[in-house]
């Protein structure tokens, strides 16, 4: 997935401790310190995920980091130096709360940025680069299974806040992919880590829309065995401003209480695209769900929502099963 070794590598481990820091003696800092606070964050949870502050200017990593042009050259290809049209070199994180992004091993591969007010854009990430692949990587991961070898679930979250608050607040089992949807590439890592998946998204529009792309990502991998579930927020709210609000023990609860198997959230999802009530609505129904169904590698998940897509179409298996393997036409 990654190159063993790579120059790229002493570089962002050098920047994320310049970034590191930054947040604890840059006679700007403050300014980072107060967000973060404002956000809740405690200083034991920010050296865990060892956030740091880039400070506002155009050259203070490319000075600190020194050095001749390669040296310069390699700061680019590591994604930190940004060269311009005209051959200026200039710091790609300016003026925000620098967020560094771990592989399995721990090692620094790439960073996301955040403004402290609101402009634009919100979150900024590093690009891809040899050793960073944002649709595998999964913000997160390696402090998880730092504290934990042994996790059971893993939860899905949208945002580096998300996971750093709840982390903050005891629920140390979450990631976020990278301002990206959930790929099957995702899936397929964390079910080799893990049974069990919660996705827990935004309470909007786009984030219900992220949690119908997850689970169409987990169908190829959901062996018998495996279970994926559904968490859906209030609306207005994500994982981080809902945990601050309520506390460990509603979010736990929460979670206990609404969390969807994924065969639910399937059919419920499905009956509000086609209405069951009428015979058209029941023959698209099917035609939206025996296609994906087909994706399902366990046996009895399969042939139990096939039965149940049978209950509510009160299509036979045969009529399901020449669905399946007929071309998709529609969606
Ligand atoms: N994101 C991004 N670039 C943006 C906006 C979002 O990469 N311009 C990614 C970030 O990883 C972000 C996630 O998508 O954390 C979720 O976006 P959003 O819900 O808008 O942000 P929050 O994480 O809720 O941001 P915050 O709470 O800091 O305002
Ligand atoms: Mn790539
Ligand atoms: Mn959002
Ligand atoms: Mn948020
Ligand atoms: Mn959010």
């Amino acid at each position: 997935r990654q190159p063993v070794d790579s120059p790229l590598y002493p570089l962002l481990s050098a920047a994320a401790d310049f970034y590191r820091h930054a947040l604890k003696s840059h006679p700007a800092r403050q300014a980072a310190v107060d967000y973060l606070k404002g956000r809740g964050l405690s200083g034991v949870i920010a050296r865990d995920f060892g956030l740091g502050f880039a400070p506002p200017g155009w050259d203070n990593l490319m000075k600190h980091m020194g050095g001749d042009s390669l040296q310069e050259k390699a700061l680019i290809d590591a994604g930190l130096l940004i060269e311009n049209a005209e051959g200026r070199r200039y710091d790609r994180f300016r003026d925000r709360v620098m967020f560094p992004i771990r592989d399995s091993r721990g090692r620094v591969i790439a960073f996301g940025g955040r403004v402290l007010g609101d402009d634009k854009p919100k979150y900024l990430n590093s690009p891809e680069t040899p050793v960073f692949h944002k649709g595998q990587e999964l913000y997160g991961l390696y402090e998880a299974r730092k504290n934990n070898r042994d996790l059971d679930e893993i939860m899905v979250v949208e945002g580096y806040m998300d996971v750093i608050a709840l982390a903050q607040q005891g629920l140390r089992n979450a990631v976020a992919t990278l301002g990206t949807a959930t790929s099957e590439e995702h899936i397929k890592r964390l079910f080799r880590l893990v049974p069990n998946i919660l996705f827990c998204f935004d309470g909007d529009q786009a984030g219900r829309k992220a949690a119908w792309r997850a689970l169409e990502a987990c169908l190829p991998s959901l062996q018998d065995g495996r279970r994926a579930r559904f968490l859906f927020l209030p609306e207005g709210e994500d994982p981080d401003s809902l945990v601050r609000k309520e506390g460990p023990d509603a979010f736990r609860a929460r979670i206990s209480q609404q969390a969807q198997p994924l065969a639910d959230y399937f059919f419920r999802h499905l009956m509000e695209e086609a209405d069951p009530a009428t015979l058209e609505g029941k023959a698209h129904l099917a035609t939206l769900a025996a296609p994906l169904l087909d994706q399902l590698p366990g046996a009895n998940l399969r042939a139990l929502m096939r039965q149940r897509l049978g209950e509510i179409t009160g299509l036979g298996n045969e009529a399901l099963g020449r669905l399946a393997n007929a071309p998709t036409n529609d969606v």
